[in-house]
C-alpha cells in the first residue's frame, strides 16, 4: 500500500512494472475522444500502481474519465500516450490470457440467454484455460446463489429487475475468476439493503482470494469500507488529485463504518472531493 501512495502516482517507465508484486501499472496515460481539431482530452498524465491483491477504488466527479480508464485497462480502448501493463505484460497479452475481468457500468447481458447461460458464457468462449493450466473456475450456480440469484437461473434478463441484472453481470465476472477485476459502479442500480449485502459479499470473496481490484464508485462509504487505497480524480481533464490509503484493519464488517478511524478518513476524502468537484465545474 505504501508503495502505491509513495510511488504509485509517478511510476518510472520500465521499472515499476518489473516489481514482482505489481499487478497493474498505469504510466503517464493520455486519452482523448474525437478526431483532429475536434479532439477533446479526457485523461491527462494518469499514473497509478496497484500491487497484487490490492483493492483500489477510483472516485471522482461524473465525466472525469473513470469508465474510460477502466476500458483502457480492460483493453477495450487504446491510449493516446503512455503505457499500461498488467503483471508485467501489455494489456493485449493480459487480455488474451484472460487475466482481466470487467464488470461494466451497464450489465450488457445477452437477452436471448438465460441467467445461467449468461454467466457460463465466459467459460464457453474461453474453453482453453491458461497455458499453464492453473486457472480454476468457480461453479456458476454456486456463484449465482451467493449473489442471491439461485432462484432465477433459468430466467432471461428481461424478466429481472435492473439490480438483479447488475448482480448477474458481477457473478459472470466472478465465475471466470480473473486475477484482476475491474468493477465500474457495480452496485449503483441496486437498493441500499442489497447494496450493503453485495458489498459484504464482495469483501468476503476478496478476503478469501485477494484479487487485485480496480473499483469505481460514487459512494464514499463504499470506497472506504472496501478499499486499501482510494484514488480521488479531478475532471477536465481527468487526472489524479490525491491517493488516500485506508488504514482500517481487515477483515472489515458493517460496523467498521461506526469507528472513529472511518470517520477521520471519510472527512479527509470529503475535503479532497470538494476540491475535485470545484475543478469539475
Ligand atoms: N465514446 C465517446 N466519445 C466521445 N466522448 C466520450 C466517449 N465516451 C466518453 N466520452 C466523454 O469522456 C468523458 C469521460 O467519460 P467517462 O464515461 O469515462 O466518465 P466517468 O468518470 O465514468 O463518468 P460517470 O461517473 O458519469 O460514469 C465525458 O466527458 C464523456 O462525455
Ligand atoms: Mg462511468
Amino acid at each position: 500500500m505504501a508503495e502505491l501512495t509513495e510511488r504509485g502516482m509517478e511510476p518510472e517507465s520500465g521499472t515499476a512494472s518489473d516489481q514482482p508484486n505489481s499487478a497493474l501499472v498505469i504510466d503517464g496515460v493520455y486519452k482523448g475522444y474525437g478526431s483532429d481539431a475536434a479532439r477533446v482530452s479526457v485523461i491527462e498524465n494518469f499514473s497509478l500502481l496497484a500491487l497484487r491483491g490490492q483493492f483500489v477504488t477510483l472516485i471522482g466527479p461524473s465525466g472525469c474519465g473513470k469508465t474510460t480508464l477502466l476500458r483502457i485497462v480492460a483493453g477495450l480502448l487504446e491510449v493516446d500516450r503512455g503505457t499500461v501493463s498488467i503483471f508485467g505484460q501489455s494489456v493485449q497479452r493480459a487480455s488474451a490470457a484472460k487475466h482481466i475481468g470487467l464488470v461494466p457500468q451497464s450489465p450488457a447481458l445477452l437477452p436471448w440467454r438465460t441467467v445461467l447461460d449468461n454467466v457460463r458464457l465466459p467459460l464457453q468462449v474461453n474453453k482453453k484455460p491458461d497455458s499453464d493450466g492453473s486457472r480454476s473456475h468457480a461453479d456458476p450456480i454456486a456463484v449465482l446463489e451467493s449473489f442471491g440469484l439461485g432462484h432465477v437461473v433459468n430466467r432471461r434478463p428481461a424478466q429481472l429487475s435492473g439490480g438483479m441484472q447488475h448482480r448477474v453481470a458481477i457473478a459472470r465476472a466472478f465465475v471466470f475468476d480473473p486475477p484482476i477485476l475491474l468493477m465500474d459502479e457495480p452496485f449503483a442500480a441496486v437498493d441500499e439493503l442489497t447494496r450493503e449485502l453485495l458489498r459484504h459479499e464482495l469483501l468476503s470473496i476478496w478476503q478469501a482470494n485477494k484479487k487485485t481490484v480496480l473499483f469505481v464508485t460514487h459512494s464514499i462509504s463504499e470506497a472506504i469500507t472496501l478499499s486499501d487505497v482510494v484514488v480521488i480524480m479531478s475532471a477536465n481533464p481527468g487526472t489524479i488529485q490525491s491517493v488516500i490509503p485506508i488504514p482500517l484493519p481487515r477483515p472489515r464488517d458493517d460496523l467498521v463504518e461506526t469507528t472513529r478511524e472511518f470517520h477521520e478518513v471519510e472527512r479527509q476524502i470529503r475535503l479532497e472531493l470538494r476540491g475535485s468537484w470545484r475543478g469539475a465545474r
